[in-house]
């Protein structure tokens, strides 16, 4: 099997740092694959992965703390290059005996270092002069003295050790977080350690993984039958692409209308995967299913239990109508895969509440297919773009399972469901003219089941109302409102007042995620 992509891997070892996705999406991002695992992974599991280089996570503890978290330092003899970066340097450190200093009081911001030694292979090509710019530092405890046979290679401000090597045992340690966008020359000191000391040659492109996932689907599924319910978001679309060039017409979609879905959605999916590339989409219209119970349903909790139930309900039964069916896939993506394995080892900080389809899978007596479980969003999108799926489908912001379940507020009536897809296609054309649906990271319209006064011409009217939201977000766990010109925001809020009978007032909602969430529901 062309498994050229995974030949050179990075082992990342989580301490549990609130920044350890962000190491790997670095590693990605220099074109080198990486899996993140537990800190306490076994030498012999190590030996097994056959990293390239491996890297040891920052974390909230101390070193001195009772239950600190340790790894088995056979790891710093295995000849394999070590970049221990925050608390990962000051386990080396110690293990080497250097010493760290414990302090009450974190070191959290913006900082400077300057270089202070020469002649680095890691440090010198970044460090041409003594300057290096912003670093982003996290830390209580730090490096008072180096351990022997390291060089101290740069310090900060205040004159704290912010890094070391040992570059003839391939070891090297950083006080601050290069993973972090605030760390100016952070990409590159990655992209160094990665390429100049590890010597991987950047085999993780998009192109790669395509010819690899296609080989792999075909070998797992073998002569089988496929399914996967294609939402039309950027995940499940992806997938289709993807296993319909490996698989042809071994794959069946399943495409739900709900009635919930945004203005012309279902015709667009069918266009781009059923009509474009040939790809076998069974389309069911369960509108009337869908609408008919959440009929009289105010509660958000309720209506998402109703939608979620009805949606597994519909596609189960398209489900047995196709013959010989052995495999259910589906778009995990690896945050997906890190948060669950971090929910088992207590490891995670964060986690998502919302599942779609949990269980179906085990009900249906189906194996799961996952081709996207080693990728983050962007390089989903990226393989996508690699896939020729059109760029329009593959940056679209994401829209909630629910979908317009959620966006109208207490009761969903078809009348508004109706008002809003007007609405929200209106907000959206103005948006991509302008180049602001790109720079926000999601934007939708809400329906606001109420009546206000308006005057239009001459005459009053008493109409609905809907809010529209735009926010600014890496993670979607926190958010802060986008920005919109007030002229583009006025061009909408009339265009939407003129165009769509029944709305009269558009309000733009500036509610940040805490104390609000994203979506109204
Ligand atoms: P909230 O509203 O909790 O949403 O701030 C965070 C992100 O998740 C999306 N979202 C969902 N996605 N099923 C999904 O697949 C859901 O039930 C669901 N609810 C919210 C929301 O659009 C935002 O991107």
């Amino acid at each position: 099997m062309s498994d050229q992509i995974h030949a050179e891997k990075i082992l990342i070892l989580d301490f549990g740092s609130q920044y350890t996705q962000l190491i790997a999406r670095r590693v990605r991002e220099a074109q080198s694959y990486c899996e993140i695992h537990p800190y306490n992974l076994t030498v012999q599991e190590i030996r097994d992965f056959k990293p390239r280089g491996i890297i040891l996570s920052g974390g909230h503890q101390s070193v001195y703390d009772q239950q600190a978290r340790e790894v088995d330092p056979v790891i710093f003899e295995l000849g394999v290059p070590v970049l221990g970066i925050c608390y990962g340097m000051h386990l080396m450190t110690r293990f080497f005996g250097g010493e760290v200093e414990a302090s009450e009081t974190r070191e959290y911001g913006h900082g400077k270092i300057k270089k202070i030694t020469t002649s680095s292979p890691l440090f010198d090509a970044l460090l041409p002069s003594e300057a290096w710019g912003n670093v982003w530092m996290s830390h209580g405890d730090h490096v008072t003295t180096a351990p022997k046979g390291f060089k101290v290679v740069a310090e900060s401000e205040n004159g704290i050790v912010a890094a070391l090597e040992d570059a003839g045992r391939h070891l090297y340690a950083v006080q601050f977080h290069p993973e972090v966008n605030h760390t100016e020359k952070g990409e590159k000191l990655l992209d160094a350690f990665i390429r100049q000391v590890c010597g991987c040659q950047g085999l993780w492109t998009p192109a790669g993984f395509v010819e690899y996932e296609i080989e792999h689907a075909r070998q797992q599924v073998g002569e089988d039958r496929v399914l996967l319910g294609l939402s039309g978001g950027v995940d499940s679309s992806v997938v289709a692409a993807l296993l319909h060039r490996a698989l042809g017409d071994q794959l069946t979609c399943v495409f739900v209308d709900n009635g919930l879905l945004r203005l012309n959605e279902g015709d667009e999916v069918m266009a781009t995967f059923a009509e474009h590339m040939g790809v076998k989409v069974i389309r069911v219209d369960a509108e009337e299913m869908f609408l008919s119970r959440l009929k009289g349903v105010q509660d958000p909790e309720k209506k998402r239990k109703i939608i979620g139930h009805t949606f597994i309900e519909v596609f189960e039964e398209e489900a047995r109508k196709i013959e010989g069916v052995r495999w259910l896939a589906q778009g995990t993506i690896y945050p997906d895969v890190i948060e669950s394995a971090g929910a088992k080892s207590g490891m995670a900080t964060n986690i998502k509440s919302h599942h779609n389809v949990g269980g179906l899978p085990e009900r249906m007596g189906l194996k799961l297919l996952e081709p996207l479980r080693e990728l983050f969003k962007d390089e989903v999108r990226n393989v996508g773009l690699a896939l020729g799926l059109p760029k329009k489908m593959v940056f679209r912001h994401p829209f909630p399972g629910p979908g317009l379940g959620v966006r109208i507020l207490g009761e969903v009536k078809k009348e508004f469901a109706d008002l809003l897809r007007r609405a929200d296609a209106i907000y959206m054309e103005e948006l991509y003219r302008s180049g602001h649906y790109e720079k926000s990271a999601q934007a939708f319209t809400v329906f606001l089941p109420v009546k206000s006064v308006g005057v239009m011409g001459d005459g009053r009217s008493y109409d609905y109302v809907v809010a529209l939201r735009a926010v600014e977000t890496k993670d979607y766990m926190t958010a802060t409102a986008y920005p919109m010109p007030h002229e583009l925001l006025s061009k909408i809020a009339n265009r939407i007042i003129n165009e769509v009978k029944g709305i009269n007032r558009v309000t733009y909602d500036i509610t940040s995620k805490p104390p609000g969430t994203i979506e109204w529901e």
